[in-house]
């Protein structure tokens, strides 16, 4: 394992700037999920961070050493893309010992190491199975036991799940992370599944526009978006415009006590689940509009009597048309005062 330091890291393809100078330090043993949508850059990121690629400017450093000019193979970095990749003409075995023969281990060596890794992914006595007789979350479970038998110092995931089921996604999701913690890897998980990520994930680094926009616990960044883009990406977020005045942001759910004193226009972002929907007692009147069932929530579009709408998720049962007072705690009221 290795901590990770990226130091104004940037990619540019024909002049088109798509990483704009990236800080950012992995802990040693850590994972780390690069979350962003489609095109953000993620895949170029890791691959730059795997030594496929050489960034446009700045530098990547492994324990404090530069590897930015450093081969994968000697910077000892492995990356499993979604597609696992298996030789489909060779055993299980064969598959896992291909990178242990090109090192010239000792026979012996190599056997005891398919068999202990075998035994970590949970598929001992599979080693003369051929990729077409295993699943796809067998598969997935060879490729990382192809990475792992390396024992590399980092462990690069490029949306390793994205064509397994949703079953069999959240047994892999465990599986890794359990893997992640018995190898002691450091570990990046680049994933546009925002889920994925705050489940798997020790810190999330929000990847927009080619820009680390927040990199925070999953908590934080579910409570505290730093700024309204991230909070957009995240989703499931209201936004009203306000104004901000002696530490009080008034908008047209109410008036919140923040922690600024200035005066100034500001945009509030209150989520979904936090927004309280209630028969009686209450100031901020609204109407049910429309309403969704999710499952775990339902989802409910309200229209306010002072105008505007916003949404809501909670369990309670409305029907459409009912009156309700809409409320939300303080601290649940993010402001942001730049946007
Ligand atoms: N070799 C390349 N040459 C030119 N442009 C490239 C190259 N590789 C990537 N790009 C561009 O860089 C941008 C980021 O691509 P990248 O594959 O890193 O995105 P991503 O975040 O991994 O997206 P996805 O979630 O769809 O996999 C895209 O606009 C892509 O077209
Ligand atoms: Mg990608």
């Amino acid at each position: 394992m290795a901590r990770i330091t990226l130091v104004g890291v940037a990619k540019a393809f024909n002049d088109k700037q798509i990483l704009d100078r990236l800080d950012l330090d992995i802990k040693n043993g850590e994972l780390i999920a690069l979350l962003g949508p489609s095109g953000s850059g993620k895949t170029t990121l890791l691959k730059l961070i795997a030594g496929l690629d050489t960034p446009s400017a700045g530098r990547i450093e492994f324990d404090g050493s530069d590897v930015t000019e450093v081969s994968t193979r000697h910077r000892q970095a492995i990356i499993v893309f979604q597609d696992h990749c298996l030789f489909p003409h060779l055993t299980v075995k064969e598959n896992i010992a291909f990178g242990l023969r090109a090192r010239n281990e000792p026979r012996a060596t190599i056997d005891r190491k398919v068999d202990e890794i075998l035994e970590v992914v949970q598929l001992p006595g599979r080693q003369n199975s051929l990729p077409h007789a295993l699943s796809g979350g067998e598969k997935q479970r060879i490729a990382l036991a192809r990475a792992c038998v390396l024992k590399p110092r980092v462990l690069l995931l490029d949306e390793p799940f994205s064509n397994l089921d949703v079953n069999l996604r959240f047994s892999m999701r465990e599986f890794v992370v359990s893997l992640q913690r018995v190898l002691k890897l450091t570990c990046v998980l680049v994933t546009h599944d925002k889920e994925e990520a705050f489940v798997m994930a020790e810190r999330v680094a929000v990847l927009l526009d080619g820009r680390l926009e927040q990199v925070d616990t999953p908590e934080n960044l579910y409570d505290r978006p730093k700024n309204k883009k991230v909070a957009e990406f995240l989703g499931e977020a209201n936004f009203f415009p306000g104004v901000m005045a002696d530490g009080v942001f008034s908008c047209a759910l109410g008036s919140f006590a923040t922690p600024w004193q200035d005066t100034r226009q500001a945009v509030g972002m209150v989520r979904y689940d936090n927004v309280q929907l209630r028969r009686h007692g209450g100031i901020t009147l609204g109407k049910i509009k429309d309403k969704v069932f999710a499952g775990r929530y339902i989802f409910y579009k309200v229209a306010l009597a002072a105008g505007g709408e916003l949404m809501a998720s909670c369990k309670e049962s409305f029907t459409l048309g009912d009156a309700v007072y809409v409320s939300c705690a303080d601290h649940a009221m993010q402001v942001y005062g730049d946007s």
